[in-house]
């Protein structure tokens, strides 16, 4: 059987890639949809009646749920088509005044989670196969009072890279999106309220959308990065181009 993975299914992005695959993809038989929240992943697995959807209750930051979901997935003789390592968090503020835990635990699910679900689906995983994950213009040029979030986007963008090449011989796509803001629950978790950032305040946002959209149809043509919007398009290659030292007067948040 024929699946698609989506972790951070409960809410943002990880809602509008569920949409986009549903509606356009006839090469999958069932989307599983990850996240904690329960409840909200059985609400909107009955809003998308056209696919079945499999929500499965799992924090991706802990070694029970890699085992829970290498086991659902043993237990079959499932094909991963696709799966979008979404789920993700950034948390604002200087190092120094913010507990550890909530530091640690961006390592834990942006890098560790990401990493060990990829893992654990390409064991399931067949030639045609794609792996989308999702980054962040973040992982461009650290953000000082989002050091840890970016420093885990970086660890996402070069972790894609390397897989990538790893995957070519066996005709799989390893890709990633990096979103500028986008208006979801991030920012609340973040604790990112208005006029607490000046660059939040003026950058421009995405419509999560069209960057699933965008990010979907980049897979299926093989590319490696995508980025939504000319202006974070120009800002990544200005990072490859300039100083990061320079740049950091900038991408401070
Ligand atoms: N919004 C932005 O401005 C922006 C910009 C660039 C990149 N991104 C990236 O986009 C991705 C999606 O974020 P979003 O904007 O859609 O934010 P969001 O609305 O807060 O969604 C985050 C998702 O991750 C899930 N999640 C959080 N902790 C989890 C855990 N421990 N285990 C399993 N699932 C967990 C959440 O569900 P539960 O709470 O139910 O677990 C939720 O479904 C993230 O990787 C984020 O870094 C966002």
């Amino acid at each position: 059987m024929n699946i698609a993975i989506i972790t951070g299914a409960s809410s943002g992005l990880g809602i509008e890639f569920l949409r986009e695959i549903s509606a356009s993809r006839t090469d999958i038989d069932e989307i599983w949809l990850i996240a904690r929240r329960l409840d909200r992943l059985n609400e909107i697995a009955s809003e998308f009646s056209n696919i079945k959807c499999v929500p499965l209750s799992l924090d991706l930051s802990s070694e029970e749920s890699y085992a829970a979901l290498d086991d659902k997935l043993n237990s079959d003789n499932y094909n991963v088509k696709l799966l979008v390592n979404n789920a993700g968090f950034g948390k604002m503020g200087n190092i120094k005044d913010i507990p550890y835990p909530s530091q640690t635990s961006m390592v834990d699910l942006n890098c560790k989670g990401l990493t060990a679900v990829a893992a654990i689906c390409l064991k399931h995983m067949s030639r045609g196969s794609e792996i989308i994950n999702v980054c962040s213009i973040a992982s461009f040029v650290p953000n000082p009072r989002l050091t840890v979030y970016s420093s885990t986007k970086a660890y996402v963008l070069s972790f894609t890279k390397g897989l990538r090449e790893e995957l070519k011989p066996y005709g799989i796509n390893c890709m990633c999106v990096c979103p500028g803001p986008m208006k979801t629950e991030f920012f609340a978790v973040a604790d990112i309220a208005p006029g607490s950032s000046k660059a939040f305040d003026t950058l421009p946002y995405s419509d999560p959308a069209k960057v699933a959209r965008g990010t979907l149809k980049a897979s299926k043509k093989g590319r490696c990065v995508y980025t939504h919007l000319m202006f974070f398009k120009f800002y990544r290659v200005l990072a490859k181009l300039l100083p990061h030292n320079l740049l950091m007067k900038i991408s401070k948040v």
